[in-house]
């Protein structure tokens, strides 16, 4: 087995007990406290980072690993971990079946491969860089809808609330192009769906290494675009993420930068 084989097939364990872990406490009596306003961490996201970190720790004590609570680890290494134990907390924290686990690998500053797991509707997403993307065991691709009219799309607003009216201008002339557009508060699992074409596009500004890094991966295996608002290049550590089909890519761009 090569090195990254071992990783993948850790990543994917690891998704998949710590998702197990979510689904064993969801709706149950758990701790929740304030990071700010509106943004909540429960005492679930704590213990699941705690069994993620460990267990990476544990098995690749010398790779560096940036999780979203308390957990990064900083060292010289190729390899980094960027992990979100629970993606979707505020709809966890109101029992509400939209959330996830996200685990995604970087070697030089690359990701290389990235694993997202519902525990709800047992669906592991994952992706190795240039060997597609994968819902369970099924190779998926992004939807085939050139127009914008057709589209189902998908954003979220950030704990931010000085950002709230730019996200309501972006969304109020969005809706008016498409056929529908959905807020569902997890960034990592509305990539997903527009990785496997339930959704035509997605887009969101200042989100966080960790709630976009596994999923890029799978957007851009299953055959999806990723750019910056204006169509430049993004990155997991920048400002803004669209990401769609390709197909509806320039109308899009046209709307974020009217
Ligand atoms: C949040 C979710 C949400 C997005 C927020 C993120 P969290 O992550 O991805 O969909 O709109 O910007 O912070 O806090 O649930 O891990
Ligand atoms: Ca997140
Ligand atoms: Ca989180």
């Amino acid at each position: 087995m090569t090195e990254l084989s071992k990783i993948f097939s850790v990543a994917q364990e690891l998704a998949l007990e710590t998702g197990q872990f979510l689904l064993s406490r969801f709706g149950s009596d758990f701790k929740v406290s304030k990071k700010g306003r509106i943004n909540l961490v429960t005492e679930v996201d704590l213990k699941a980072e705690e069994m993620i970190v460990g267990r990476i720790r544990q098995e690749f004590p010398h790779h560096e690993i940036l999780a979203e609570e308390k957990g990064s680890y900083t060292c010289e290494s190729s390899y980094k971990w960027i992990v979100d134990p629970i993606d979707g907390t505020t709809n966890y924290a109101h029992g509400y079946r939209f959330f996830c686990v996200s685990i995604a690998v970087e070697y030089k500053g690359q990701i290389v491969l990235g694993v997202i797991y519902d525990p709800i509707t047992e669906e592991l997403f994952s992706a190795r860089r240039g060997r597609g993307a994968f819902l369970n065991s099924r190779k998926i691709f992004v939807s085939g809808r050139d127009l914008l009219a057709d589209s189902l799309l998908c954003t979220g607003f950030s704990y931010d609330v000085e950002e709230i009216k730019e996200n309501l201008e972006l969304f109020n002339r969005i809706i008016l192009h498409a056929r529908a557009v959905r807020r569902d508060g997890s960034a990592a699992l509305d990539l997903c769906y527009v990785a496997c074409g339930r959704f035509d596009g997605f887009w969101e500004l200042s989100l966080q290494p960790w709630d976009v890094a596994a999923g890029t991966l799978i957007v851009s295996e299953a055959g999806g675009l990723l750019t910056n608002f204006n169509g430049t290049d993004c990155t997991i550590y920048g400002q803004q993420i669209l990401a769609t089909n390709g197909r509806i890519h320039r109308d899009l761009i046209q709307l974020l930068t009217a």
